[in-house]
């Protein structure tokens, strides 16, 4: 057994043993939003650092806990806190809860992050129809671990059908006005020159942000279902006369009562 396949063994076990067994969806909550893990119902918590092979949460707006319990009839494990490849997390660190997730038992993902809008401006919730990966970087370099899936995995269908489907249906019924688009990964921490945001839009990006791909690769590896959703926090660099993460947090903020409402609609939809 690999080396990285014998820690989520460890990781799973371990987790299990806490009692955060057969969770049905891993929740990855992105920057201010992870306020939705503090609603989960029969909550057990730990904090990262008490976690074997888990990497630890740097960014302020990132609580760095792991919840598990009930949220919209449905057994989820929240990470209340993501690892970014910009704090120095290798690839491995960053992905490693997806796998376990995987590993636990999880059928699907939703996946949450702050981006920059390219069109879209500040306030829009932007479901996830598919990413391009300009990070230069791919967390499945290295030797494929088989029990999770093949070498050469396809991405043709990483953002699932189904739960887009399910996701415009429950935000209409909730009078949300949900968009949909093309998310771009950086690695990020500095934002994008205006110069690299009109080629990101040539290219057919409709949101940028600094997380989420490596964490859907992974999952999309492994078979995991995927639903992803972009707080959009601004216009991207050259749409707006400069960028600060002061205005991400606010828009969060203003954005996440209607992005909790929608997050939990669709979850008990699912
Ligand atoms: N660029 C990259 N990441 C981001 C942005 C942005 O404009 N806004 C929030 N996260």
């Amino acid at each position: 057994m690999t080396h990285l396949m014998e820690k989520i063994k460890e990781t799973a076990a371990f987790l299990k043993e806490k009692g955060m067994s057969a969770p049905q969806f891993g929740l990855i909550l992105g920057s201010g939003l992870g306020e939705l893990a503090d609603e989960i119902e029969n909550p057990i918590v730990m904090d990262y650092k008490d976690i074997p092979n888990w990497g630890r949460s740097t960014v302020v707006g990132h609580a760095g806990k792991l919840v598990y319990g009930d949220l919209a009839g449905k057994k989820v494990l929240a990470l209340q806190g993501r690892f970014h490849f910009y704090e120095g997390n290798p690839l491995e660190v960053v992905t490693f809860p997806v796998r376990v997730m995987k590993a636990l038992g999880c059928e699907g993902v939703l996946v949450t992050n702050a981006a920059g809008g390219i069109g879209y401006g500040p306030g829009t919730l932007m479901l996830i129809s598919d990413h391009i990966n300009f990070t230069g970087q791919n967390p499945l370099i290295g030797e494929n671990l088989e029990e999770f899936g093949p070498r050469f995995p396809d991405m043709s269908n990483a953002y699932t059908k189904a739960y887009r489907e399910v996701a415009h249906e429950v935000a209409s019924s909730l009078g949300v006005d949900l968009k949909e688009g093309v998310y771009l990964g950086v690695t990020g921490p500095t934002y994008e020159t205006p110069a690299e945001i009109l080629a990101f839009k040539g290219m057919g990006a409709h949101a940028v942000g600094m997380s989420t791909v490596p964490e859907v690769i992974v999952a999309a590896h492994s078979g995991l279902k995927v639903l992803g959703i972009s707080a959009i926090t601004n216009f991207a660099a050259g749409f707006q006369s400069e960028l600060n993460h002061d205005e991400v947090v606010e828009v969060t903020e203003r954005i996440k009562e209607e992005f909790k409402t929608l997050i939990k609609a669709i979850l008990a939809e699912l």
